[in-house]
């Protein structure tokens, strides 16, 4: 490890206007408020109804809120990140329109994947580009437009995603805030109970696929809950004991906004108290790799600098983790 750590230096957010509430979802398919409310903790998302905006639209409004918010000068960055699951297409990254659009013209920029894990994977390969000394500006968006792969005649999954987009700054930092550890996985026998079956190499796209609403995400919810509750509480734990953490040692847990029973089962394995978990899943659902970083935007007050945030994340793939990570600043209001 070199001795420059990489730390987050700011952050922003973005979510679209339209709000699609439990009660409007009651009368699209067979479900109800109670249901959503106490079977996973969402009683509203946003979703991007403009007319061919695709996640680039999401994730530029992020990193301009990001770029408002610190007064950072766009051709100083080296590099843009942008996590997804939705990208723009198939091939032109997300991240190179981003980072023309956003004015970082001296930066290189490609997007990852890993499903819900996007985010927590690519903090991880931010963190590493700055520890390299190389780069000094690492900006890591993560930002989803769910609603153009969710069927909305599906109760299993219509009732959990939305839209948004999230950003952090990645800097070096010579104090030793940052990044301290990763445990980071994937198990590839975890991948026929979540994805996006048709449109990428393997199956294409036919009539008969449209036909049957083959090209949305399928879920198996039961088999995928279970996986995220052990994982991610294993994770965690396994973060906290080979950093010799105690529950007093950590102030937050950021975990991925899939379901709140999944977030409140890994915060009890972590004995931590309910007011040190990070939480906005009511206001949002899922929004695949953008949970994460709306997260931050929305606790960046509270956040002060020195205080162990343990991340968490598990989706697709399957893919999981936890990262442990001391947080650089406290905001002022001016
Ligand atoms: O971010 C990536 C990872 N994704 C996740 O982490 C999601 C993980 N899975 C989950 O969050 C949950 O499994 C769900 C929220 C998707 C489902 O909750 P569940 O408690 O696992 O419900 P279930 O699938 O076991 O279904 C229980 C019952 C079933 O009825 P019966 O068979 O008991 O009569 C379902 O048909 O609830 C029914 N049901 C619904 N009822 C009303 C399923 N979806 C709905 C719905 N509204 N939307």
């Amino acid at each position: 490890m070199s001795n420059i750590s990489a730390a987050i230096t700011a952050v922003g957010a973005y979510v679209p206007e339209f709000v699609l509430t439990n009660p409007m979802l009651e009368t699209m398919v067979d479900t109800n408020d109670d249901w959503i409310t106490t079977r996973t903790g969402i009683k509203e998302r946003r979703i991007l109804k403009r007319d061919a905006k695709g996640t680039s639209f999401l994730a530029i409004r992020a990193a301009k809120d990001l770029l408002l918010k610190s007064g950072i000068d766009p051709l100083t960055i080296d590099l843009v990140v942008v996590a997804t699951a939705t990208p723009d297409m198939k091939a032109a990254s997300t991240a190179s329109y981003t980072a023309t659009q956003i004015g970082a013209i001296n930066a290189f920029s490609f997007d990852m994947d890993s499903a819900c894990s996007g985010f927590l994977f690519g903090m991880s390969t931010a963190a590493r580009y700055i520890e390299s000394g190389r780069y000094k500006k690492v900006l890591l968006i993560g930002a989803d437009k769910m609603s153009s792969i969710v069927n909305y005649k599906d109760r299993a999954t219509c009732i959990i995603f939305g839209d948004g987009a999230g950003a952090v700054l990645f800097e070096p930092n010579d104090e030793g805030l940052g990044v301290q550890d990763e445990y980071l996985r994937t198990d590839g026998s975890g991948r026929e109970f979540l994805q996006a079956t048709n449109g990428g190499s393997l199956n294409a796209i036919t009539h008969e696929v449209l036909d049957r609403g083959g090209h949305y995400l399928y879920q198996e919810g039961k088999t995928v809950f279970k996986n995220a509750v052990f994982n991610m509480s294993d994770a965690t734990t396994k973060i906290m004991e080979r950093n010799q953490l105690n529950k007093t040692d950590v102030q937050w847990l950021a975990a991925h906004q899939a379901n709140k029973r999944i977030i409140n089962a890994t915060a009890e394995r972590m004995e931590l108290n309910p007011e040190k978990v990070m939480m906005n899943i009511e206001k949002y659902g899922n929004t695949t790799s953008a949970t994460l970083p709306m997260l931050l935007n929305d606790y960046e007050t509270q956040l002060k600098k020195g205080d162990t945030v343990i991340f968490a994340a598990f989706g697709g793939g399957f893919s999981w983790g936890s990262i442990y990570l001391k947080w650089a600043y406290t905001k002022t209001n001016n």
